[in-house]
This record gives C-alpha cells, structure tokens and sequence, in this order.
C-alpha cells in the first residue's frame, strides 16, 4: 500500500516570521493525522526554523531545490548536505517553474535526483506538459522523455524510494485544474513508463498530481487508482486550507 503524501511547495513566499506561524497553527491542526504523510517546503531561509518547529510532530520538511556538486566555488548555491543539514528529509526537483526560468533540463534534473539520494533525501522529481505539447498530442512524448532521462539509472531501491510528481504546466497557478480523469491517464502512462525501467517498484513508488489542488477537487482527484497524494501551491499558504487538503475526505 502506498501511503498518501500530501506537500506543500511555498515557493518563493513568507519571511521567516511567517513561516514559523503557518507551521505552529498546523501543527496542532494536524496533530492527530496519521494516515496521510505531510511535507512542507518552504523557502531556503526558513527551513531552520521551520524545522525547529516541527521537531517531533508528523510534518516532514523539504528544499525547493539544491545543486548537485558536494561543496566548493558555486557561489549562490546550496549543497544536498547543507539541505540535509537543516533537517529536510525531502527536496523537489525539476519544477516547472525552475525548468522555465533557470533553464533546468532532464539532464540537471538526473545530476540532482542522485545527489540528493546520496545525501539521504528523498526527492520529488517533477514531470508536466505545458498547453502547447498537450494542443499538439504529445503530452505522453514529454511525459516519456522526463522520465526516462530525468531518472534513469538509479538502483532498485532507489528507484522505490523517490517521489514523482506530475504537473501539468497549465494547471500550476491557474485554477485550471487536469479533470481527475486527465491526470490519472497520465499517472497510469508514468506508472508504466516506470516500470519498464525499475519493474515492481513502480507499484511502490508514490506519483503525487499537482496543479490548482484546493480543498474543493482533492477528493476527487485522490479517488484515482494511481494518484498517491498532492503537491500544492496556492491552497498550502494558509494552514487552514492545507489542513483542509491533508484531511480530505475518501
Ligand atoms: P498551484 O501550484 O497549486 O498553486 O497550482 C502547484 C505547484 O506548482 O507545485
């Protein structure tokens, strides 16, 4: 059975100050939840002290992101120890927005995905068409690519391990989200893609939908066989509402 993960990816949102409140409310609004695994990603400067706050409770805490090499002259950037360090268990890598904006490719994407499994976090490699591929039908073409580039070569346990989350780029930040058909067609094709790479741990591995998840559709799109849990923007700011989306009703 795959445990449903439900994450939230603050993106380049709240001061320190900020995020130590939304974490502290959720905290208590999500203590007695234990059916469902909870991730938090805030941005780099408050991971520590979000950290602190949710020191032995069930929220787990993520990076947005990291770079692949160990330590050394890559001025701006943050190591997967350092990641690590501040006492996140998981990171997201390859979102659409870093793949648009700093020219992330499938290739960085590999680079980062075993350097963070080799520092011990667990990533949540991201895959989404934009409006263009899918008009054009070739939604299940990208889809492939990402996968099998952005992944490959791992070893079996690994390949288990790791969290997939697909995104369609026209549904991120728009209120467009992918029907809850949509978004299984294309988590049934990663699934199978999966497994002609890694075999049975594709029924192991967790493969979240992210795209204007709010409290209002979660339900419907975690009723789909291969949908596994959710990556949330918008509607994971307030603690309110991600509560809302960790205790969806099945
Ligand atoms: P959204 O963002 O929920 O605001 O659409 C999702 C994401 O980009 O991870």
């Amino acid at each position: 059975m795959r445990k449903p993960l439900m994450a939230g990816n603050w993106k380049m949102n709240k001061t320190v100050a900020e995020a130590v409140s939304v974490v502290k409310a959720l905290k208590s609004s999500i203590a007695d939840v234990t059916d469902v695994e909870v991730l938090i990603c805030p941005t780099f400067t408050a991971l520590y002290a979000v950290n602190n706050e949710v020191k032995g409770s069930n929220i787990n805490i993520g990076a947005q992101n990291l770079f692949w090499e160990p330590k050394g002259a890559f001025t701006g950037e943050i190591s997967p120890t350092m990641v690590k360090d501040t006492g996140c268990s998981y990171v997201l890598i390859g979102h659409s927005e870093r793949r648009q904006y700093f020219n992330e490719t499938d290739e960085t994407v590999n680079k980062k995905t075993k350097a963070a499994l080799v520092a011990g976090l667990i990533p949540v490699i991201c895959i989404g068409e934009t409006l263009k591929e899918r008009e054009q039908n070739i939604t299940f073409k990208v889809i492939e690519k990402q996968i099998k580039e952005g992944l490959a070569g791992l070893t079996p346990q690994q390949a288990e391990t790791i969290v997939i989350a697909y995104e369609p780029v026209w549904a991120i930040g728009t209120g467009k989200t992918a029907t809850p058909d949509q978004a299984q067609e294309v988590h049934a094709f990663t699934r199978k893609v999966y497994s002609q790479m890694y075999g049975d741990a594709s029924q192991k591995v967790r493969i979240l939908y992210g795209g204007s998840v709010n409290p209002t559709n979660v339900s419907d799109l975690m009723k789909q066989p291969d949908i596994d849990g959710g990556l949330v923007g918008g509607a994971s700011l307030e603690a309110e509402s991600f509560t809302k989306l960790v205790k969806y009703s099945k």
